[in-house]
C-alpha cells in the first residue's frame, strides 16, 4: 500500500484570503469586506474565464486585475493602498489549526502537498510565512499546466507527482467547487466549509464536510 497523500487547496483553505484587507481595514474604510469578497471573487472569475478560452495568464497577474477591478467598484476605498494590499496578500494570515494539523499528519507517514492556482512565487512566499516548509513534501502550482482548477490536468500533477492513482488521494478545500472538480477527477474530497456556505454540486459531494481541518477523517 502506498502511503496516503493529503493534498490541500492553498487560498481560503490554508491561507486566509480576507487577510489582507483586513490588515489594512481602518484605512480602506466602511467597505472594507466589499472590497475584499469582490477582489476574490473577480480573481477567481478570471481563472475560469481564461481557462475557457485556452489562454493563462498567472494567478499573481490575475490578482492585481481583480485587485484594480475592485478599486474601481468601489469608490470609497483609495487606490493608492494598493501596493500595501498586494503586499499583504504575499503573507496571508494561515489558519490557526493548520500547522498542527498538517505537523500531526506528517507524524502519522502521510504525505502532504499543496495543490493551487497561485503562481510558484506567491506560494513559495505564503508557505515560507506559515513556516510550512518543512511539512510539506509538494508545492504544486497549476503554473506548470498553464491552465487553471477545476481542468483535469491540474489535478492529473498530484498523481504524476505521487505515483498514485486519484483515490489514494485525500484533497481538502473550502472552495465548493474545486471539491466538485478533484471528486469528478476521482480523489476523496474534503469540503472544509469555513464560513458556514450552502452545500451546491449535489452530483459531485465531498466525501467529507468539516468547519476547519481537525478531524481530518483517515485514508484507508
Ligand atoms: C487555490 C485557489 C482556488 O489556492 O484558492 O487554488
Amino acid at each position: 500500500m502506498p502511503t496516503s497523500v493529503y493534498v490541500f487547496d492553498a487560498y481560503g483553505t490554508l491561507f486566509d484570503v480576507h487577510a489582507a484587507v483586513r490588515r489594512h481595514a481602518a484605512a480602506v474604510g466602511e467597505d472594507a469586506d466589499r472590497l475584499s469578497d469582490l477582489w476574490r471573487r473577480k480573481q477567481l472569475e478570471y481563472s475560469w474565464i481564461l481557462s475557457l478560452m485556452g489562454r493563462y495568464r498567472d494567478f499573481w497577474r490575475l490578482t492585481e486585475d481583480a485587485l484594480d477591478y475592485a478599486f474601481a467598484a468601489v469608490p470609497s476605498a483609495d487606490p493608492a493602498l494598493r501596493d500595501a494590499l498586494l503586499d499583504a496578500y504575499r503573507t496571508l494570515d494561515v489558519y490557526p489549526e493548520v500547522y498542527e494539523v498538517l505537523t500531526s499528519l506528517k507524524a502519522t507517514g502521510a504525505r502532504l502537498a499543496i495543490l493551487s492556482n497561485g503562481s510558484p512565487k506567491m506560494l513559495a512566499s505564503a508557505v515560507s510565512n506559515a513556516r510550512l516548509d518543512g511539512v510539506l513534501d509538494e508545492v504544486i502550482s497549476v503554473d506548470a499546466v498553464g491552465r487553471y482548477k477545476t481542468a483535469p490536468e491540474v489535478y492529473d500533477l498530484v498523481t504524476t507527482a505521487f505515483r498514485v492513482y486519484p483515490e489514494a488521494v485525500s484533497f481538502q478545500s473550502s472552495n465548493r467547487w474545486d471539491v466538485a472538480g478533484a471528486t469528478a477527477y476521482g480523489f476523496r474530497t474534503v469540503w472544509v466549509n469555513r464560513t458556514g456556505q450552502p452545500d451546491e454540486y449535489f452530483d459531485l459531494p465531498a466525501t467529507a464536510v468539516l468547519p476547519d481541518l481537525e478531524g481530518l477523517p483517515a485514508l484507508d
